[in-house]
């Protein structure tokens, strides 16, 4: 059994930063030059021709945001930052297969989470499948499995990290801990652990207990309904099944934070500065007016800094 224990919150989500600093004025970069890093981010190629040719390569934006190059690069991005590491096999990566889906149709990005679909094996090919009772890709089977975690009483504290971590960003470092430690949910009320497990609004025990319970392990494992009824999460919000919790967790602000968090590092690589904060602002802005991912990203390359 892995034992873990967590050393210290490495980072809360996610203030916007309000006062801004002017950043330096800078020679716009030519045609060409904006039309080469706009296809290097946006699709990891070199310009084609008729952006090369393009006398505002920025107006391009749009159709290279629907382009099979963008959607395949940034799928496989969200697959990085939402798991530490590539699935076993490919049906692990559950949202790398629906973020396709979602770009491709240019659905809504909160589809991702809570949309009417599984990701699933079928005819031996990893399939978006419609299924009513899904939740996004979070009720997927291999997902499921590959994040129900070795706890003693089978509660998922792993899938709650994840689902915490996928839909608003925070952050958390568990590490392994000496042996004897009593890990069990009492265990886990001890000062040393219960700041992540019971006591703030991300508390992994209590939104693990509305989850559904593992039991058995490898191919035996199942997974039964969550016991105990409704709780009280994220500072106030009574939810009593992963359905409840998911749309809580979309219907915050950190959520919104962090779709623009994501097209920040996808474009630029890195977090925003705080320089930045207006863009980030009118990238939040332009994500609640239009709810797409590409609507996110594409307020970030068509501003004019951005090719400057
Ligand atoms: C800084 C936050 C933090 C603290 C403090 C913390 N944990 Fe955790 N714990 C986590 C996270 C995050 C996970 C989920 C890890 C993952 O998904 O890989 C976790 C998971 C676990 C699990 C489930 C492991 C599994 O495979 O299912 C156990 C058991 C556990 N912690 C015990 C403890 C104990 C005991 C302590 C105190 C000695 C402790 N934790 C302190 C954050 C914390």
């Amino acid at each position: 059994m892995k034992h873990l224990l967590a050393a210290l919150v490495v980072a809360f989500p996610l203030a916007v930063f309000a006062q801004a600093t002017t950043p330096p004025t800078a020679p716009t970069l030519d045609t060409q030059r904006c039309a080469t890093k706009l296809a290097i981010a946006l699709t990891g190629r070199s310009a084609d021709t008729a952006l090369l040719a393009s006398t505002n390569p920025q107006s391009q934006v749009d159709q290279l945001l629907q382009g099979a190059a963008f959607i395949e690069r940034f799928s496989r991005y969200v697959n990085a930052r939402f798991n530490d590491e590539p699935g076993a096999t490919s049906v692990e990566d559950a949202a790398y297969h629906l973020s396709r889906h979602v770009l491709t149709n240019r659905l809504p990005w909160s589809d991702l989470f809570l949309g009417p679909f599984r990701v699933d094996t079928v005819n031996n090919q990893v399939q978006v499948v419609n299924d009513p009772n899904g939740l996004g890709y979070l009720r997927s089977p291999a997902w499921l499995r590959r994040y129900a975690g070795n706890e003693e009483d089978g509660v998922k504290l792993n899938t709650a990290y994840r689902i915490l971590n996928n839909t608003t960003g925070i952050t958390l470092t568990a590490a392994v801990v000496v042996p004897g430690l009593d890990t069990s949910a009492n265990g886990r009320r001890n000062a040393a652990c219960s700041a992540c497990h019971y006591d703030s609004w991300f508390a992994l025990d209590t939104v693990a207990s509305v989850l559904t319970k593992r039991v058995g392990t490898g191919n035996t494992m199942r997974f039964e309904p969550p016991m105990g009824g409704p709780k009280t999460v994220l500072n106030g919000v009574q939810v009593s099944d992963d359905k409840g919790l998911v749309t809580a967790l979309v219907n915050s602000t950190d959520f919104e934070f962090n779709v623009c968090r994501l097209a920040f590092g996808f474009v630029y690589g890195r977090n925003e500065l705080a320089c930045e904060g207006p863009l980030f602002d009118r990238c939040v802005d332009a994500f609640r007016a239009q709810r797409t991912m590409q609507a996110a990203v594409a307020t970030l390359v068509k501003d004019p800094s951005y090719c400057r």
